[in-house]
């Protein structure tokens, strides 16, 4: 890091230890960061974004230990799932420790976790010496920024400061399991249910659909675009959209046919052709194979009503 990258992060720090918010780059999605241990700036999260206070945020933290000190148990396959995944786009939910304040869990006994994979935010934790809560950086329901030229105008006002880190490079949001009772994944992410089973051993229950309405990856309607958007089998031809063709005018984009470089590239390809106010969006539906899970889950939240 230069001079100026090391006052920019010494910045950050400070405004984030003051109670302001922060936008910083993960290797998922761009969040909206506070002090983690500081209510009344989570409470300022929960404002910029528009979202209900019910819904539980991620605590992202620079090294294992500080991860288990925001809990009150800290069970086998954590370590070992910790020691595979991170810093990567796995988050997992375990009992709360009493140090963790209630605006960060939505009132829950339960907290999650992550380390992120970029070394930059990573950083400023360490810095601040305290975790940072960190929701994807949009407004409520709407799309998860993968670069800083997606952010919302309505929510930068409410931030003291953004650090760029560039294009995301996974694009979607990071797998949620809990451990709190038998492993449960509660939101689909690039690191699949097999590669999570293959390093606990046991099987893993996959629900994410649940109804208490309180998770938002879990709203039925979330990662949308202002526009409306249907999964349709081909784009029409005058339409808007996202194809595995040719794209036959501006209004669409052709999309990379393997799901790493789809996810990757998902969120921008929305926010661009949701820029132009179109009426539709169509959407060409993608595989119905296990590696595509993730990519689908985005897809029918974002379609439906
Ligand atoms: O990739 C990501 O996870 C991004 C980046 C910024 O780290 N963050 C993110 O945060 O997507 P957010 O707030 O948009 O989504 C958090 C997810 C939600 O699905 C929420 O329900 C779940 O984590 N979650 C958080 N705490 C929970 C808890 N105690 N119990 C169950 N689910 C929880
Ligand atoms: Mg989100």
């Amino acid at each position: 890091m230069d001079n100026a990258e090391l006052q920019l992060l010494a910045k950050a720090a400070d405004l984030l230890a003051a109670g302001d918010l922060v936008i910083v780059p993960t290797e998922t999605v761009y969040g909206l960061a506070a002090d983690g241990l500081n209510p009344r700036a989570v409470r300022k999260i929960f404002e910029a974004k528009g979202r209900p206070s019910s819904h539980p945020l991620i605590l992202h933290v620079a090294e294992v230990e500080q991860a288990r000190h925001l809990t009150s148990s800290w069970p086998e396959e954590a370590t070992a799932l910790a020691r595979r995944f991170w810093p990567g786009p796995l988050t997992l939910v375990l009992p709360k420790a009493s140090a963790v304040p209630d605006e960060a869990t939505g009132g829950l006994d339960t907290v999650a976790v992550r380390m992120p994979d970029t070394p930059l935010s990573r950083r400023l934790i360490t810095q601040l010496g305290r975790p940072i809560a960190a929701p994807s950086a949009n407004r409520f329901t709407r799309l998860s920024p993968t670069s800083t030229d997606q952010l919302d105008p309505d929510l930068l006002q409410h931030v003291a400061l953004v650090l760029d880190g560039g294009p995301c490079r996974i694009g979607i949001e990071s797998t949620v399991l809990s451990l709190v009772e038998e492993p449960t994944i509660l939101r689909l992410g690039v690191i699949s249910p097999d590669a999570i089973e293959e390093v606990i051993g046991t099987m893993v229950r996959v629900s994410v659909d649940g109804n208490d309405g309180r998770a938002p990856g879990q709203h039925p309607k979330h990662y949308s675009p202002t526009a409306r958007l249907q999964i349709v089998d081909e784009v029409s031809s005058g339409g808007w959209g996202l194809t595995f063709g040719e794209a036959a005018s501006e209004r669409q984009i052709k999309v990379p046919d393997d799901p790493t470089s789809y996810a990757r590239e998902l969120y921008a390809a929305l926010a661009k052709l949701d820029s132009q106010n179109p009426p539709l969006i169509e959407v060409q539906r993608v595989p119905e194979t296990e590696e595509w899970a993730a990519v689908r889950d985005r897809l029918r939240r974002a379609a439906a009503d």
